[in-house]
């Protein structure tokens, strides 16, 4: 497998070309950003934990039924993963109100919801991913209502999926997001990563934070929340 040219390059990864026109490999940065790239830093070993992390929890996702874009790890920062065109929504997933949703709704943060709550925004940076809703997805003809269904019902399974797992090693999963992509044959599969990044996961015990609103939050210790969670999940 030969590494062509750099095709994206994203806040947190770039994206290589291959030689098989169906495949791209993506490597991760140690760059952190947050409040849409106003806040600037690095978080040293980043890279390597959110390619790690990812690439262990999309093979326990696919090992349940989800498809995902996961082909191979190919280094401590490089995987192989099958080329999709992004669908420009992003998926945020949320089972304990915390960040935008308290702000916007003066829910505090830890308030369990009743239900789980989907929530979809438009992928475009220039304007802050404002969120949307069905209506507009279909008015600016981001999706079909069929593959809007489609990314909802993977968008619960793999909250289900992630939630049972990660309570087992100490982890409550507040919320995420996710992103799903088309293959060439228009098949939807779950893509981007899923990472201490684009996740809140509290100690079950202590509520400590151990993913990125560390960096957000100017809280200290950022390091030491991807490590434990590589930790947790890899053992290592
Ligand atoms: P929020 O509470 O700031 O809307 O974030 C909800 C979840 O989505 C949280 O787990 C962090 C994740 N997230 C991203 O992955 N990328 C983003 O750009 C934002 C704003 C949130």
């Amino acid at each position: 497998m030969q590494k062509l040219e750099q095709v994206y390059e994203g806040k947190a990864k770039k994206v290589f070309a291959t030689d098989d026109p169906n495949l791209f490999i993506v490597d991760y940065k140690d760059d952190a950003t947050a409040f849409n790239g106003l806040k600037k830093g690095t978080i040293a070993e980043k890279g390597v934990i959110n390619n790690r992390v990812t690439n262990h929890l999309m093979k326990l996702l696919e090992s349940k039924g989800i498809p995902t874009h996961l082909v191979k790890e190919l280094s401590d920062r490089e995987t192989l993963v099958k080329k999709v065109k992004i669908v420009p929504i992003e998926v945020i997933v949320r089972n304990i109100a915390a960040g935008s949703l308290s702000k916007r709704l003066g829910l505090p943060e830890g308030t369990k919801l009743a239900r789980t709550v989907l929530e979809y925004c438009y992928k475009d940076d220039e304007l802050g991913d404002p969120m949307i809703n069905d209506y507009h997805i279909y008015a600016m003809q981001l999706a079909t209502s069929e593959e809007l269904a489609t990314i909802a019902a993977y968008s619960f399974k793999v909250n289900q999926i992630l939630t049972d797992y990660l309570k087992d090693l100490g982890i409550e999963l507040i919320d995420f997001k996710l992103e799903f992509g088309r293959l060439a044959d228009g098949t939807i599969v779950l893509a981007d990563e899923i990472s201490p990044d684009t996740c809140r996961f509290w100690d079950s015990k202590t509520g400590e934070k151990l993913d990125k609103d560390r960096f957000r939050r100017d809280l200290g210790g950022v390091e030491d929340a991807y490590h434990e969670i590589m930790k947790r999940l890899l053992g290592e």
